[in-house]
Formats: C-alpha cells, structure tokens, sequence
C-alpha cells in the first residue's frame, strides 16, 4: 500500500506526476468530476483545521466521492480512550482513503502501519505536512515556473513549522537551490534538519536575523506563523511572537517576480497592504491545495494495492522497543501499545533517529 506520511515517500518522479495531473485538473475539471464516484474520503482530524480539511471535503466533492470523518475528536471514542491505531482499523471498515491530522507526532504513521486503505498525513504536531508541501510546490510551478534553482527564504518559525520542514526535504531533491533562514534564536531550523537533509543533501544555506539584508535575492519568500499552540510556556511565545512582519515597505525591495507563499493561517507576520501586490500569492496557494488534494487521493487510490507503489514505513535496520524517545509529543510516548522504533542517524554514526518524529532517544 502507498501512504504519504513524509514528502518523501513520494518519488521526486511521482511527486512531478500528481502535480502534472493537478495541473491537468485545472485545465478539463469537468474531465474529473465522476472519477472518484461510490469511493468515500475519511477526514479524520484530531486538532484544528480550516483549509486542510475543507480542501480534502472539496476535493473529493469535485471528483464525484464521498466524505465521512470528524473535527473534533472529543465528540467521538477516542474521547473514551481509543487509540489512533483501533480507531484507524475501524475506519477501514467505513472507507476507502483517510486523510489525518493529529496532534502526536507519528500519528499519521501509526494510523498507516495498522490500515489496509491508503493514509493521508493531513499534518503530524510539529513533524510534517506532505500534503501541503505539494500544495506549495504546484503554487512554486504555476507563479514561478520552475523548482531548480531557486533562492528561497523561510522566515518566522522554523522550529516548530511543519511545513517549513516538509517543503526543504522536498526541496532537497531538486538542483540550485539556496537556502536562506530568517528565524529568532529560539526558533532555528532543529539541527536535525540541517545535518540530515540540508548538509547530506548538499544544500547550501545560510541564517539572518533579518528580512531586510535579503529580501533583494529571494525568488520565493516562504512566511510562518509562530505557532502559539506548540509552546509549552507561553512567556517564550510573547517574547518571539511578533519578531518578523513582512509589510509593503519591506517588499518594495523584492524582485518583480518574487513570490511570497504562506501555508496560512497568519496572525501578524504579513501586513495586510501587501495582500493586493501581484507577489503576494498565498490565497491563490490556498485554492491549488484543492486541485493537488484532488489529485493526490486519485494517485493513491489508482496506486492502492500494486506491488510496485509500496512505502517503507519502517525502515529495515530500524530497531524496536530498544530506546524511548526524548519528545514528549511523539506519539510513542502518548499512546500505549506504540512500540519505540529508531533508526541509525544519516549524518552521524552511533546517534539514532525516532521513526515517528526524527527525535533523538532520551
Ligand atoms: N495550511 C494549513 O494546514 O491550514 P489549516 O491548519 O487551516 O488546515
């Protein structure tokens, strides 16, 4: 079974293919609009949700399905203690696709080792967000026309920004590509990200601490929220919350083509005077999250079953029951009947990566 609980499990190859058949969406909707008739989407959300949710109902409206799930998992048997991994059993009966977003870190893959229909990562904590970063990169294709060689800034929190994380590992497959964090100390890129993909990958890549010194050389400008609810003290929140704020001023510096791209919601960090400049592009960013949505659930369905479209969930040399993990949302740790899974660190002989959320053990 193919899952998508990671950018990465999709091939570079794969990946171009669900963009091309967004793209392909765009141009004949009406092509598409039985190509899912008697299948049914699962949305399964455990944490809050406005485009993700919505775009998965209406993607899979668009293409003649069916939709089933909840948004608040409080009003459903998890409330009564249900693990993510009965709960995903159980969906199996009702369903044919699940679409997830969960608070745990590793949920999504949880949900995917212990389900025979393919399982969307809707986003995991503060791990990944596969299905945005393909939003991200058909919104890169569509204003900018190309994925090679870009300079591309990620600015506000890069910490905790699962998309952030999600979108540079998709990144780092392709040639060209620079760069640029614009991030307060408590906020940086986790090292993991550096050693792992950035440097294993060849990336280059450099750390400012302010938008002005390199808005000139951007071809894209990645903005992030702080995000208020992965702070465990909200004092260090205060403090960093309202660090950078693109405005029209700042953007005046910006090339004509540049774009700026932000998965959304924003609170402060982009004024509104810069939602009427040409560059401005995450509104439109929001709608193609729609036709890449379509476009994956047709992928996966159309690839559910083959020999040939199988994940490696776990890797091979991945060891089991033997570490705990240090992060206290790794679902791991919040969930019983989770069995630690590490693997060896690519960067680093002797270290180990948690399976579910790259942690390392404690
Ligand atoms: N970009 C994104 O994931 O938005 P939602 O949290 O509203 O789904």
């Amino acid at each position: 079974m193919k899952h998508l609980i990671e950018p990465t499990d999709l091939t570079k190859e794969e990946t171009e293919e669900i963009i091309d058949l967004a793209l392909d969406i765009i141009a004949n909707r009406e092509k598409y609009s039985e190509a899912c008739k008697g299948k049914k989407l699962a949305t399964l959300f455990y944490e809050p949700s406005t485009r993700t949710r919505l775009s998965f109902t209406s993607a899979m409206m668009e293409l003649g399905g069916n939709v089933l799930g909840f948004s608040d998992a409080q009003n459903t048997s998890v409330s009564k203690g249900e693990t993510c991994a009965d709960t995903t059993k159980v969906i199996n009966c009702f369903a044919d696709i699940i679409a997830m977003r969960h608070f745990e870190e590793g949920a999504a893959l949880v949900s995917a080792l212990n389900s025979r229909i393919p399982v969307i990562n809707a986003g995991d904590g503060s791990h990944a967000h596969p299905t945005q970063t393909l939003t991200d990169l058909l919104t890169i294709r569509r204003e900018i026309g190309r994925f090679d060689d870009l300079t591309i800034g990620f600015c506000g929190d890069l910490k905790f920004g699962r998309t952030v994380h999600s979108l540079i590992k998709a990144l780092s497959r392709y040639k060209g590509i620079n760069v640029v964090l614009i991030a307060p100390e408590q906020l940086r890129l986790p090292g993991y990200m550096k050693k792992e993909v950035l440097d294993v990958n060849g990336l280059p890549y450099k750390e400012v601490s302010t938008l002005e010194e390199v808005m000139p050389e951007l071809d894209v400008l990645y903005m992030t929220r702080v995000q208020k609810e992965r702070f465990f003290d909200e004092d260090e929140y205060d403090r960093v919350k309202d660090c950078f704020v693109l405005d029209a001023k700042k953007l005046a510096a910006a090339k004509p083509e540049m774009r700026v791209l932000h998965p959304l919601p924003r609170v402060n960090e982009i004024a509104v005077d810069v939602d009427s400049d040409p560059r401005a592009a995450y509104f439109r960013q929001v709608e193609n999250g729609k036709f890449v949505r379509m476009a994956l659930i047709l992928s996966l369905l159309k690839w559910a079953g083959r020999e040939d479209k199988k994940n490696v969930l776990v890797p091979e040399n991945a060891v089991r029951n033997r570490f705990t993990c240090r992060n206290p949302r790794c679902i791991s740790n919040m969930e019983v009947n989770v069995d630690t899974l590490f693997r060896p660190a690519a960067d680093k002989e002797g270290e180990w990566r948690c399976v579910y959320c790259e942690s390392k053990p404690k």
